[in-house]
């Protein structure tokens, strides 16, 4: 297909990027399918398994399982800033555009009708309770069979038989509502899952705001036309350029099955619960598939790779909430160890007091957004040192705490009550505004840059006091100790005093 790069944004050629960037651990030796996730979980880089099962597999984890890694999937090399990324290209709507099957490189290989068979693709146990092994990395293209809307979601897998699965429609999506009327006029929903994707595309597969056509948004993330083309057994669309995709239905019985319990990604299980059954009709690989999966519960959540797409996707959020409240942050982070959802940092300029509050009071409207941190500029918000630093010395919980009750909580969120709802709290780590002078200051160790202004320190304090570092700065001194020596000869001469800063002053 003329004009349209099928390498760009397949899996395999950014996995490459990401060895050349040293961000991935790769094993050549073999590997048992059931070790995968302990190694990978082990490990704060991707991993790469160059022999896995007795089918000797290459897969893939972990991916997006870092903001390095998402800020490499973006192609920049601003981690602080992704989420404005992210803004710009959704702003910049991308078409999505048809390829021939012939020209699929996600159609290379064909299993279809008796030939399918799940047992030879690598679902793996990921966590020790979970109900069977998993592929945790399917994205869904789907046509909405009523409206024709194109949606894109991601859903785990669970291996159930040769040819069946079940994944788990549990909380509400518009995959949920579709199966929902489907289920209800007495039809299958058919669709179809990509396995092996681009972090951009599972990006993209977790935006949540209603937009017209979630196809043009995986197009948009991406800043690229997006190729699909037709499944082979029931010619819906499927991305031209994934690794492997599974073709099928889900089952018009409804929910009909336990699926679960699975390591979900606040870091607890979620329990087994009744679930569709999804019957498979082909799969589809290129002829050197790279396997993927991802790793979903982890005690160390911010290894995990939806940890890192939610934190993107949620300061996003916050930038658009304080946007419509006029408030212009300095940096916002949504710390992926709280699954990228549930905690933010938002640093501030100093303005008159009850701007920490606004920030505050706007962000608590965030749905699922547990706990706001405000910082003053001179705090790196994404700096644990720095931001358990500012906790310690700047709030005072009788008067620097705003909590709020009967919050809707986040269904996974272990701490909420029998109504579902939880209290979302507001840190205002911000520096008292009372407090100036050298006290308002923090410590720093001195820069010294620049040339000297002045030949001597009588020279230079006759224009001003000064700091001592400033005093160091204006003589050009990388030393120090021959200026508290000409200090010392002034203070002879009765020359010198102090201000009640410290600042070095010139009797008049
Ligand atoms: C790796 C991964 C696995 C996910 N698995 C599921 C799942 O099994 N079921 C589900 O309802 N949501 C799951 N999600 C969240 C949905 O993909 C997400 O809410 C999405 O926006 C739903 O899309 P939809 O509303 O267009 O259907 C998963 C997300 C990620 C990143």
């Amino acid at each position: 297909m003329a004009g349209i790069d099928l390498e760009q944004f397949r899996l395999r050629r950014f996995v490459e990027h990401l060895i050349a960037m040293g961000e991935v651990d790769i094993h050549d030796r073999p590997v048992a399918l059931a070790d995968m996730s302990a190694i990978i979980e082990g490990s704060t880089n991707a991993t790469l398994f160059k022999d896995a099962g007795p089918e000797h597999f290459e897969i893939v984890g972990a991916v997006g399982g870092s903001r390095r890694r998402h800020t490499l999937a973006f192609g920049t090399s601003d981690e602080r800033n992704l989420a404005q990324e992210f803004g710009r290209r959704m702003a910049n709507m991308q078409p999505v555009v048809d390829v021939p099957q012939a020209d699929a490189p996600v159609q290379q290989v064909v299993m279809a009708g008796d030939d399918v068979d799940l047992t030879k693709l690598p679902f793996h146990m990921q966590h020790t309770y979970d109900g069977a092994p998993y592929l945790s990395s399917a994205i869904d293209y789907t046509l909405d069979p009523k409206t024709g809307r194109r949606n894109v979601g991601c859903r785990r897998l669970m291996l159930r038989g040769k040819t069946t699965m079940l994944s788990n429609l549990t909380q509400m999506s518009d995959l949920k509502r579709m199966f929902l009327e489907c289920v209800e006029r007495g039809e299958h929903l058919h669709l179809n899952f990509a396995v092996g994707a681009h972090p951009l595309d599972f990006l993209a597969a977790c935006v949540r705001a209603p937009v017209e056509d979630e196809f043009v948004t995986v197009a948009s993330v991406r800043g690229a036309p997006l190729p699909m083309t037709r499944g082979v057994s029931n010619g819906l669309p499927v991305p031209a350029d994934a690794e492997l995709v599974i073709e099928g239905y889900f089952d018009k019985a409804g929910y009909t099955e336990i699926e679960g319990p699975y390591g979900e990604f606040l870091g607890y299980y979620g329990p087994a619960h009744v679930d569709p059954i999804f019957h498979v009709t082909a799969i589809t690989m290129r002829k050197d598939v790279l396997h993927q999966t991802v790793l979903h519960g982890a005690v160390k959540i911010a290894r995990t790779d939806h940890a890192h797409q939610c934190a993107i996707l949620t300061e996003a959020r916050i930038r658009h909430v304080l946007g419509a409240a006029r408030i212009d942050p300095i940096a916002v982070y949504a710390v992926p160890s709280a699954s990228g959802l549930l905690h933010a940092r938002v640093s501030v300029r100093r303005e008159a007091p009850g701007q920490a509050r606004a920030v505050i009071s706007s962000l608590f409207a965030i749905p699922f957004l547990k706990h706001v941190y405000v910082l003053d500029e001179d705090v790196d918000v994404f700096s644990d040192e720095e931001v358990e630093w500012a906790m310690a010395n700047r709030f005072r919980a009788d008067r620097d705490l705003v909590t709020a009750t009967g919050q809707r909580a986040f269904p996974m969120d272990v701490t909420m009550s029998n109504d579902s709802t939880t209290t979302k709290a507001g840190f205002d780590l911000t520096g008292p505004l009372t407090r100036t002078g050298v006290e308002a200051k923090t410590t720093h160790a001195p820069h010294f840059e620049g040339s000297a202004h002045y030949k001597s320190v009588e020279q230079a304090l006759g224009a001003r006091p000064m700091y001592f570092a400033e005093l160091m700065a204006s003589l050009g001194s990388k030393d120090g100790r021959e200026i508290a020596m000409e200090l010392d000869r002034l203070r002879g001469h009765g020359a010198l005093a102090r201000s009640k800063d410290g600042e070095w002053v010139l009797k008049t």
